[in-house]
């Protein structure tokens, strides 16, 4: 399938969701903010951990889900936050701790639930949603929303 700036491709395992992150965390520009949908346990945290490995986190700062952290702060080729609004009340929890300001740096920033909080996210943004299509697969459509976005998108498609 994919339209212009959008990518569709599914996973079979665990594993080939850390593949697809990495050669995700590989095409990372400064700035770029990515969005992540998908019900409990589709595979977002795991879709970040492949994420972290292709930005070249090391080992040492492994990534877990900030379901009750809010915030996990990595250090990589391209700095990364990676956030879950999966318990929060409202999106202002996350402007009052400066997701403003990290959206307008030069970090990546990911965020989880991303449709909880679309209100305070930039236009210029890559929509991911993660469907479960059985126990091991898993569907990923992405889309860019913006120029960048559409960058990002357009190199992944390139890597397909
Ligand atoms: N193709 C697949 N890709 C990713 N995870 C898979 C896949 N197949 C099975 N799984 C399993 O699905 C689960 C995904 O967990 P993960 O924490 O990444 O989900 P999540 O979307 O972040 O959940 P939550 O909404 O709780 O944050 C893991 O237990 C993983 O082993
Ligand atoms: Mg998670």
């Amino acid at each position: 399938m994919s339209g212009k700036c959008t990518y569709h491709t599914t996973t079979a395992s665990h594993d080939e969701t850390i593949k697809l992150g990495a050669c995700m965390g590989d095409q990372l520009s400064p700035g770029l903010t990515l969005g992540l949908v998908g019900q409990l346990g589709t595979g977002k945290t795991a879709l970040v951990k492949g994420i972290a490995k292709g930005n070249n986190i090391p080992d040492h700062q492994q990534v877990t889900s900030p379901t009750f952290t809010l915030i996990n702060e990595y250090t990589g080729r391209v700095p990364m936050y990676h956030l879950d609004a999966y318990r929060l009340k409202n999106p202002g929890e996350l402007v009052a701790l400066g997701i403003d300001e990290m959206i307008a740096g030069d970090a990546t920033v990911i965020v989880e639930w991303a449709d909880r909080v679309i209100s305070i996210l930039p236009a210029d943004m890559v929509w991911i949603e993660i469907t479960s299509t059985g126990e091991q697969t898993r569907t990923f459509h992405l889309r860019g929303l913006g120029e960048q976005a559409c960058t990002f998108v357009e190199a992944m498609r390139r890597q397909s």
